[in-house]
């Protein structure tokens, strides 16, 4: 495990988008695994305005998780909020994104069916992350077991209290479940980029990385990974206690 720390959140999503536009051009049939919400909104900002410096054809998608009972058209579906801020902004096939179907009328199969397309386009090669206050990943809550693969999960009072903004404020309106990859989906990735940003995210960042490795924080899996980064930037490295041991970076 590796962590930069990242005067903004700006430079933070340059060197991540560059990461993943290099490896396109090494391999145009580069396989990521996405993320939504606030933290990967700068890195997507940065692969749009990179546009055609990045060729898309051949690249394929996988979201880490979805909202059960959502219409992948309703506002807050994980599917919309992609399309708005990627997938309709760059030349990607549409059939080459892929996000967890939140209406599957047998979840439970469609969770297998999902794990056997990433298994079926060669594994994840690069993964997005972002951690959440209580340290989930993807919606692997506290307590995730690490050998947990793509399943249908129940949010955690504090994810849907953390999430109502984008309902409007409402906790009503925000879903009880989600589908998620698992703590194992996600560690078979080659590569990972969580991204952390702010004060908010500080505790959970230092438990996660400074702490011990446990399913209660479910982002600590990550110190087990030979090949992730935590990518923050300044005030969300507040909180760790050896900032010295990590890679600074003043200026890009
Ligand atoms: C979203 C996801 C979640 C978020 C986390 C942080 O696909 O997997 O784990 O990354 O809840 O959300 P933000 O970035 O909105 O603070």
């Amino acid at each position: 495990m590796k962590v930069l720390i990242v005067p903004t959140k700006e430079i933070g999503a340059k060197i991540v988008a560059l990461r993943i536009e290099g490896l396109i051009r090494i391999n145009f049939k580069v396989v990521l695994g996405l993320a939504t919400g606030s933290s990967p909104e700068p890195l997507y900002d940065e692969l749009v305005a990179r546009g055609n410096q990045i060729d898309w054809q051949d690249v394929k998608t996988f979201n880490l998780d979805e909202y059960v009972g959502l219409q992948p058209n309703h506002d807050q579906s994980y599917r919309s909020f992609m399309d708005k801020h990627l997938f309709d902004l760059i030349k990607i096939p549409n059939s080459q994104t892929t996000i967890p179907n939140g209406m599957a009328a047998n979840i439970e199969l469609s969770c297998t069916k999902y794990e056997d397309a990433i298994t079926d386009a060669g594994g994840i090669d690069l993964q997005i992350l972002g951690i959440g206050n209580n340290a989930h990943i993807a919606f692997n809550e506290p307590g995730s077991a690490f050998d947990s693969r793509t399943r249908q999960v129940e949010l955690d009072e504090a994810t849907r209290q953390a999430n109502k903004r984008f309902f409007g404020g409402d906790i009503e309106k925000v879903p009880t479940h989600a589908i998620s990859m698992g703590m194992a989906t996600i560690m078979e990735a080659r590569e990972i980029y969580l991204l952390g940003w702010g004060f908010g995210k500080s505790g959970a960042l230092a438990r996660a990385i400074e702490g011990p490795v446990s399913p209660e924080v479910p982002a600590s899996v990550l110190q087990l990974h030979p090949n992730a980064t935590f990518v923050i930037d300044t005030m969300a490295a507040q909180q760790l206690k050896h900032p010295d041991r990590y890679t600074t970076v003043a200026q890009f």
